[in-house]
């Protein structure tokens, strides 16, 4: 696990697995979450998350979006999400013009009450050690909103530095980019 994690915290065990179509009910529910919103959009009036856009049973069935999603469990109960992509070749190209051999990840806690007690940095430092290990990834890149000034220090903690604000659609962000040298300095 990276050094960047927080110190003298007791080590939480959490297990990642593949996301399948049987957690799109949940991770509908999670999308009305208030900070699951919140992180999605700056529309103070948004009801869901992503813009109601995303069909979890379409998008975990589908292999055609190329997002390799993960759940975070603990004690078996499913408490976060990461997804992981290429950037450069992910089908959307929500990305749009990025040099190849990145990994883009998204991660969010699901149920409120598993905020703040150390499993994002577990998922985090996990998924970043595991997109490291393939030879030719050079950066993991990150696309917080600008407002979200909590998954900035977050990320920052995490070894994450910021590259500079971009408008991805209607949402303002502060991308951020952590690369493979000062992963190594960290790891
Ligand atoms: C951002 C996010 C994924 C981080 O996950 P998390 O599990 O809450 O993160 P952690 O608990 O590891 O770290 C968060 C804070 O809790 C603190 N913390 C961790 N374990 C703790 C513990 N056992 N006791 C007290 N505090 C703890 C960390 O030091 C950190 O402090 P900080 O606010 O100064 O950075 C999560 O907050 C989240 O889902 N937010 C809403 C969605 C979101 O913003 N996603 C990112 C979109 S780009």
């Amino acid at each position: 696990m990276s050094l960047y994690a927080p110190q003298n915290q007791q080590a939480i065990d959490v297990r990642l697995r593949p996301a399948t179509v049987a957690d799109a009910p949940m991770l509908a529910a999670w999308d009305r979450e208030p900070h699951v919103i919140a992180c999605s959009s700056d529309d103070a009036e948004a009801e869901v998350a992503f813009g109601g856009e995303i069909d979890w049973t379409d998008e975990l069935g589908s292999s055609a979006y190329e997002l390799d999603y993960r759940i975070a469990e603990v004690e078996g109960r499913p408490v976060g999400v990461l997804a992981i992509c290429d950037p450069h070749t992910e089908p959307s190209h929500y990305w749009g013009e990025i040099e190849p051999n990145l990994r883009a990840i998204d991660i969010w806690i699901g149920p409120k009450e598993w905020l703040n007690r150390g499993v994002g940095t577990v998922m985090m430092s996990r998924i970043i050690d595991e997109c490291f290990a393939a030879p030719e990834v050079t950066g993991i890149v990150i696309d917080p909103l600008n407002s979200n000034v909590a998954a900035h220090r977050f990320y920052r903690r995490l070894g994450f530095v910021a590259e500079g604000r971009r408008m991805f659609e209607d949402d303002d962000c502060l991308v951020h980019r952590l690369t493979r040298t000062d992963w190594e300095k960290g790891a």
